[in-house]
């Protein structure tokens, strides 16, 4: 039997931010962003979207009424959680109408949580080959005004459903991870926007990988040249080419080194344009690399390379399936190129605005109609969800 992604689902907020723009306002040479970062432009959520409604639109369009009896577990992996207690995976398992009898929770290591959540759901897929789990990546990367990270910002969510004989992707039984406990990136309870040592961040990306990558090799006497590509977490597309360059294996032959660059090409263009969703970006890479490459077949394997600051970092490999490409997207690229694009007032404004409560707890938002679903109100310090009735 194999385990994988059945079904894989993406969604992010109806707003973007052009960088040219931001690098107008900020003084900054554009080509440090479009050549430095290797972005060009971010998503920008507002107050009535959130890790349930970004979620939960990822989800709702691949999921089938059949799908919905047999999820028995909803994850959702987030650095940006909504509440102290109650777990995302609630809301959204209410929100899409699950069959009641199913284990909802939400998970958190920075942007690694999503890769720990498939494995997860992997082993309980091996005890129950019948079920099916639904794991949702899900965030907003929120750095603030003028900081070092504000270019990198971002906000989406990526839906995976898992299953035995899946359709797109069957994993591979080999992930190596490593855990260091370091400070490079982390957000104190009392913090909206998180700390960063930046360079310092980088560093551990890059020897994260080098280092997992050789015990990776080492355990399952596997090599570059065994991998059709290689998907990266990307906190910002040109990170990740740094990694691509750490691990490339210059004896390979020239034709498979061009064919991993492509593959990497092919698997940054959704993130330059939707910037870092943390714990998403890995499987945006992924989305990303089967919708746009010319060259991937079935059998072919897959590496990927899950990194959370604090840090954990993680390597496994999956197998593309026979017939995969019937079940991606032709048009995720002109749906990118809808967003309403926002002035660099607007954007400070919007992505930073905080709900105002009453004393008693409530406030009431507007202006959603746009989103598939939306915080609606907070009611005495409820937050209500609804999926949003589009007129036709
Ligand atoms: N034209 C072309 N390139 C230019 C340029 C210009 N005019 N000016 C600068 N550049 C290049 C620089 O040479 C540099 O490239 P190299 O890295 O190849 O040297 C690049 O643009 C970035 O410039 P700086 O080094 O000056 O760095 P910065 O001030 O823009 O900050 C950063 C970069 C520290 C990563 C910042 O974006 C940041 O703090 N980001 C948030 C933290 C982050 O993403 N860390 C990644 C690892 S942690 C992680 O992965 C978890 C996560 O998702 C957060």
């Amino acid at each position: 039997m194999t385990i994988g992604i059945d079904k894989i689902g993406f969604a992010t907020s109806n707003y973007v931010l052009k960088l040219n723009d931001l690098a107008a306002a900020r003084g900054t040479d554009p080509d440090k962003l479009s050549k430095g970062l290797l972005l060009k432009e971010l998503s920008i959520a507002p107050l009535t979207e959130d890790i349930v409604t970004l979620g939960a639109a990822a989800a709702d369009p691949i999921l089938t009424a059949e799908d919905k009896e047999k999820i028995d577990m909803v994850i959702v992996a987030t650095e940006s959680g909504i509440d102290q207690s109650k777990a995302a995976a609630v809301f959204v398992h209410g929100l899409l109408g699950i069959q009641p009898f199913a284990r909802s929770f939400e998970i958190k290591e920075a942007c690694y949580g999503a890769t720990a959540a498939l494995d997860y759901a992997k082993l309980h897929i091996e005890k129950h080959p019948d079920s099916k789990v639904l794991v949702l990546a899900s965030d907003i990367a929120k750095y603030g005004i003028n900081t070092p990270g504000e270019p990198t910002q971002g906000a989406g969510a990526i839906s995976m459903l898992i299953s035995s004989n899946p359709r797109i992707l069957a994993f591979n039984d080999d992930n190596v991870a490593q855990t260091r406990d370091v400070m490079d990136f982390w957000r104190p309870n009392y913090s909206t926007t998180p700390y960063v040592n930046g360079l310092y961040s980088t560093q551990q990306y890059l020897d994260s990988l080098k280092t997992t990558w050789a015990e990776y090799q080492k355990r399952h006497k596997l090599a570059l040249k065994d991998f059709a590509a290689y998907c990266f977490h990307l906190p910002y597309p040109k990170l990740a080419l740094k990694g691509l360059n750490k691990i490339m294996d210059k004896s390979l032959p020239q034709e498979q080194q061009d064919q991993l660059r492509k593959n990497f090409e092919a698997s940054i263009l959704y993130s330059q344009k939707v910037g870092n969703i943390y714990t998403g970006s890995l499987f945006l890479g992924l989305l990303s690399l089967l919708e746009n490459s010319d060259n991937l077949k079935a059998g072919d394997r897959i590496a990927l390379f899950g990194y959370g600051s604090g840090a954990v970092s993680e390597i496994f490999s999956a197998n593309l399936v026979e017939g995969y490409e019937k079940h991606l997207s032709q048009t995720r690229l002109e749906e990118l190129d809808q967003r309403q694009a926002l002035s660099i007032p607007n954007y400070e404004r919007i992505f930073f605005e905080e709900a105002e409560l009453d004393a008693e707890g409530n406030a009431s938002f507007s202006g959603y109609e746009e989103q598939s679903f939306a915080l609606a109100e907070i009611a005495e310090h409820q937050r209500k969800y609804i999926k949003v009735e589009k007129s036709s």
